[in-house]
């Protein structure tokens, strides 16, 4: 959409000078659009979304730590947004920022409450089984087209592999698991019938709550049931959906952006078969320099305020610039890139509402494990495309690719 639609108020600062944040060059080349947005508007830039609707991105390093951990200044509940009167029932981005009582969009004393059981019931996931349960559906996937020789690995590995682990650690019975993961792909492409999936989605979470109330088990939504917070099973179900659809996209776009880089950079070209570089170190570059979300709406500003030398007024969105902050100059070397080792990227956010440490720490055994897998299964995968023929998807906000092609000498399905 190029046309702006809406008028922002007269004397709106956002107004001015306000940089598109959609188009082509989020797809081809943020690194350098960041850098632009920053040399002429500083660490917080007046940005305009799709429709022409005014909201403010913070790509500073050390203002995204401010916004994020001044919770009464910087508010997750976005019924303060100042615009809605103005946005059109049928705007495309409105699910994203829309409120919905659920612990995203919760603020002070109830998110703790909903968080800590959030947190509590992740962290009773045991790693080594999850890297067993991960390891397992690996192979699973990859038996579908090793005899193949050739496989795109987003759509047939990363895409389906964190949901099917989700699936698990929820307690999802093997029958309701594809029926589960069709829904909230569907609902995710927001094709016609998104609306009839986002419901089914609501159904099929909502039967796994009453049933684990009946008869918990050792999994993670009968632990969110049996928390001291005493959530209800609307609650319940409307957690696990955030957390279902917060732990699949980031960890499948991690995945395949991590697996990019180490297919098609050189310094990790020895590890393919065993040498130099660790996929640990795949795994943190990709956050630095790929990050899968990289602007995040948001939060509201709960009073006239200042932030990076621009005047936010009560009620502005700010939207959180991961993607920019990480490429912030004073958080880098001379030479552009992180320290080795460095894990300071603000890719999971920072402050009271980050992703839950556990889920941090779960995302990365999931990552880590499926890409172990796939190189000890096909440990001579190549692109099976030129690097510059690599498609991202079209969106400001996520850095995702469209396929992956890869090539390797077929081999036998593990059974
Ligand atoms: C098993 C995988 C994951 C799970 C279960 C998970 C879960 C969650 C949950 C429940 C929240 C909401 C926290 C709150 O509102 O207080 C959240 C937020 C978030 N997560 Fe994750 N997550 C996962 C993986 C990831 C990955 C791989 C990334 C990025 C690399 C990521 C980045 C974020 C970000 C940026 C937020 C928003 C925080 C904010 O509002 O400041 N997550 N995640």
């Amino acid at each position: 959409m190029t046309e702006p639609a809406i008028t922002p108020p007269p004397g709106c600062p956002a107004h001015a000078n306000a940089a598109p944040l959609y188009g082509p060059r989020f797809q081809t080349d943020p690194g350098q659009l960041y850098q632009e947005l920053r040399e002429t508007h500083g660490p917080v830039a007046p940005v305009e979304l799709a429709g022409g609707v005014p909201a403010w991105l913070v790509i500073g390093y050390r203002e995204l730590q401010l916004v994020t951990s001044q919770p009464k200044v910087f508010g997750r509940d976005s019924t303060r947004w100042n615009m809605w009167s103005r946005i059109p029932a049928d705007w495309p981005l409105k699910p994203m920022m829309e409120p919905a009582p659920s612990l995203l969009y919760v603020e002070g004393e109830e998110h703790q409450r909903r968080k800590a059981a959030v947190t509590d019931a992740l962290a009773g996931v045991d790693p080594y089984e999850l890297k067993k349960h991960c390891e397992e559906i690996a192979d699973g996937l990859i038996d579908e087209f090793a005899g193949r020789g050739e496989a795109d690995l987003v759509a047939e590995y990363a895409h389906r592999l964190p949901l099917l682990v989700l699936c698990r650690l929820f307690g999802l019975g093997e029958d309701e698991a594809p029926r589960l993961i069709s829904s909230l792909l569907a609902m995710l492409d927001g094709g016609a019938d998104a609306l009839a999936a986002a419901q089914q989605l609501l159904d099929i979470m909502l039967r796994l709550v009453r049933e684990k109330r009946e008869r918990p088990g050792a999994d993670v939504t009968s632990w969110l049931l049996a928390h001291e917070a005493g959530l209800s099973d609307e609650e319940v179900m409307r957690d696990m959906r955030v957390i279902l659809i917060a732990g699949h996209q980031p960890s499948a776009y991690w995945i395949a952006n991590a697996m990019r880089l180490m297919l098609t950079d050189e310094r990790f070209a020895a590890s393919l078969s065993g040498g130099r570089r660790s996929i640990s170190q795949a795994l943190a570059e990709a956050l630095w320099e790929d990050t899968p979300t990289q602007i995040f709406a948001g939060r509201w500003a709960t009073r006239d305020t200042q932030l990076g030398g621009q005047r936010i007024a009560a009620g502005d969105m700010v939207l959180l610039g991961f993607a920019g902050a990480n490429a912030d100059p004073t958080v880098r070397q001379e030479n552009g890139v992180p320290a080795e080792g460095n894990r300071a990227y603000m890719s999971f956010s920072y402050g009271p509402h980050s992703c839950p440490f556990p889920a941090q720490e779960a995302a990365e055994v999931i990552a880590a494990t499926a890409i172990e897998v796939l190189l000890d299964r096909l440990p001579d995968v190549q692109l099976a495309a030129a690097e510059s023929a690599l498609v991202w998807r079209p969106s400001a906000w996520v850095r995702a690719l469209v396929a992956l092609p890869v090539a390797f000498t077929p081999g036998h399905a593990l059974g």
